[in-house]
């Protein structure tokens, strides 16, 4: 499928979209607190990385301030760290959270559906943190292929992303999300609760696992193996092998 045939079918706003990140501070702040489980997930990510036996570049999408993945692979025998994020103000935050990091990095703006391909290398592993589920479904299925074109060969696919559990409706996941935030996000003032439920309830679209690993193979990868589930069943962390 061509990605101009896609335009049809999409009903996400990716200026909505830029517009919730560009105001990072309450992403932050939900990061913080750990409400999206990136402690787990880094912890789940790290052990993982342990096992690999060589060197690797790694392509962040939607890397936002870098500060997850810069966090997780210093240190690491990393060949080049590329991001690419729709926000410039989290792209600003990553140009400084990436300094560190010994290997090359380089950083894009822009929309990585019409970005991946314009890119010239291949990548051992491709990660994306929580902003796959800003596509369609039929995004997201033209995506895998994109994605299997850019991963080398033997590499892998991380994917961090809301899951619906088998056979629930994205309305049934948002009112549990909805239910959930309001219950524990205690750390956040009202405004800023009711902020992160209007970004989530308007550009989230959770796929359950099954449908996930359906595109991945059809693009051929291998079914995830699921690294981290978190225990309110909202969030999975994924791994598709090539
Ligand atoms: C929830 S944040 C995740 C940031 C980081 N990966 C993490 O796990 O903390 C989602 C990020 O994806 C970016 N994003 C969403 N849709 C995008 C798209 N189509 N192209 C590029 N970036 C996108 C947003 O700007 C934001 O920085």
């Amino acid at each position: 499928m061509q990605l101009e045939n896609l335009s049809g079918s999409a009903n996400r706003d990716p200026d909505s979209v830029r517009e919730f990140f560009n105001g990072w501070s309450l992403y932050r702040r939900i990061v913080d607190n750990d409400y999206l489980y990136h402690r787990s997930v880094r912890e789940s990510l790290a052990a993982w990385l342990d096992g690999l036996d060589h060197p690797f570049s790694f392509l962040d999408l939607g890397c936002g301030d870098a500060e997850f993945s810069s966090g997780l692979l210093k240190g690491r025998h990393l060949v080049s760290y590329t991001g690419i994020d729709i926000s410039p103000v989290a792209l600003d935050l990553a140009e400084k959270n990436t300094r560190d990091l010994t290997a090359p990095c380089k950083l894009h703006v822009g929309d990585f559906l019409m970005s991946l391909s314009t890119l010239a290398e291949s990548y051992d592993l491709i990660y994306i943190g929580l902003s796959l589920h800003h596509l369609t479904r039929a995004e997201k299925e033209f995506f895998f292929g994109e994605l299997r074109r850019k991963i080398s060969p033997g590499g892998t696919l991380l994917i961090f992303d809301p899951v619906l559990t088998p056979g629930e409706s994205r309305e049934s996941y948002m009112g549990r999300w909805v239910d959930h935030a309001e219950w524990a996000w205690k750390a956040l003032s009202l405004e800023e609760v009711t902020g992160a439920i209007e970004h989530v309830t308007t550009s989230d679209y959770p796929e359950e696992i099954t449908t996930l690993n359906h595109m991945a193979t059809g693009a051929g990868f291998l079914p995830a193996e699921i690294l981290f589930m978190d225990r309110t069943d909202f969030y999975a962390l994924m791994a598709f092998k090539t």
